[in-house]
């Protein structure tokens, strides 16, 4: 199946994610896992990043890193136990990055690039994007690694028992950042604990494109990205907060009825409620890779808009 149409290897094992073998990491790679994941109907994941030796991330804007060229970044799909797809990006020289989806073989020795992408892979639910559909969410912000960030990289050591995994913590004291945060980027006292993770949860599903550089974000001004300086706030003083609790919705051309962001109190009025829970429209929200609605996302989302009244 190896194919010329991408410009990165057309085999995984030829991308250095391995070493030895398919499940030894190659030298120079580290597991790393964002927080707050990303709802892809149910897909089991795995994430790594190799960095080019010698290298720092410029950290100058702590919202958004700038990667060194040369970062290569995984992430992996698995269903039932069984890998089905490895995604990677890779950065050039030029600054612009490739991107290809591998598809593993049923006997999982090798994975090959997809660059047309795959409906329904290896017999399951899955579907693998084109190499250009990449570019819908990875094109929304500065620079295009979406989920290795401050916020989502800001959890507890213990949260991450293997000591090969990247932290903000491991990374500030591997000297890999151009300009560490002064403190450790924790949640303030003012952040309730269901806050935390709703917001969180917005900031990883929403925020891709609704971001203050995503092009959600210039037609709608709903900006759901929590920044580093949020955390030192209170919820209630947050951007996104701010953003989304009764204030108006701004579009009015879909056929909804609802009139607020999020109104306190009422489901049935709350736009940002029924873009999530609603799917198949073309006002869905996200509006692409889910087609199903993410329990924990709707039982958060419940239970804070009713308990703002
Ligand atoms: C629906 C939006 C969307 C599409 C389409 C998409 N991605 Fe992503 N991707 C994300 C988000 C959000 C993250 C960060 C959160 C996470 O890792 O789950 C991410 C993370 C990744 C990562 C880990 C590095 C990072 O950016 O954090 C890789 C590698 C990746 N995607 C590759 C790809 C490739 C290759 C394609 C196309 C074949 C693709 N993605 C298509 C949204 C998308
Ligand atoms: C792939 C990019 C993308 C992602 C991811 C995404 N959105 Fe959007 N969103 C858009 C675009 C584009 C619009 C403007 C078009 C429209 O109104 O449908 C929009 C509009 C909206 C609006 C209307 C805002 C207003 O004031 O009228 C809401 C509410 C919304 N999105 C909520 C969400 C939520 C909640 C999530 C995450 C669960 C999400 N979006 C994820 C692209 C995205």
């Amino acid at each position: 199946m190896g194919t010329t149409k991408t410009r990165l290897p057309c085999r995984l094992s030829e991308t250095g994610l391995f070493g030895a073998d398919m499940n030894t990491l190659g030298e120079g790679v580290h597991p790393f896992s964002p927080q707050f994941a990303l709802w892809s109907d149910a897909a089991e994941k795995r994430r790594w990043i190799w960095l080019p030796p010698d290298s720092q991330i410029d950290t100058s804007d702590m919202n958004f890193w700038t990667f060194p060229a040369g970062t290569k970044i995984w992430k992996e799909f698995t269903r039932d136990g069984t890998r089905v797809e490895t995604r990677l990006i890779e950065k050039q020289s030029s600054g612009t990055w490739y991107t290809v989806a591998y598809l593993w073989r049923d006997d999982q020795t090798e994975a090959d690039a997809v660059p047309d992408g795959l409906m329904n892979a290896s017999g399951t639910e899955h579907d693998v994007p084109n190499a250009d559909a990449c570019w819908t969410c990875h094109s929304q912000q500065p620079d295009k690694a979406l989920g290795f960030s401050a916020i989502q990289l800001a959890h507890s050591p213990m949260d991450a028992a293997d000591p090969n995994e990247w932290t903000l913590a491991r990374l500030v004291e591997a000297n890999l950042l151009t300009a560490p945060p002064e403190a450790a980027l924790e949640f303030s006292d003012g952040w309730p604990e269901a806050e935390r993770a709703l917001f969180g949860y917005l900031h990883a599903n929403c925020g891709t494109c609704h971001n203050p550089e995503g092009s959600a974000n210039s037609l709608t001004g709903l900006d759901l990205w929590i920044k580093a300086d949020d955390l030192a706030k209170t919820a209630e003083e947050s951007s996104v907060y701010l953003a989304i609790v009764d204030v108006d919705i701004m579009k009015l051309d879909v056929e909804l009825e609802a009139t607020k962001r999020i109104d306190p109190g009422s489901l049935e009025n709350s736009a940002l409620y029924q873009r999530f829970l609603n799917k198949g429209q073309s006002w869905s929200m996200p509006p692409l890779a889910s087609e199903v609605t993410d329990p924990t996302g709707q039982a958060m989302l419940e239970a804070f808009i009713l308990g703002l009244e």
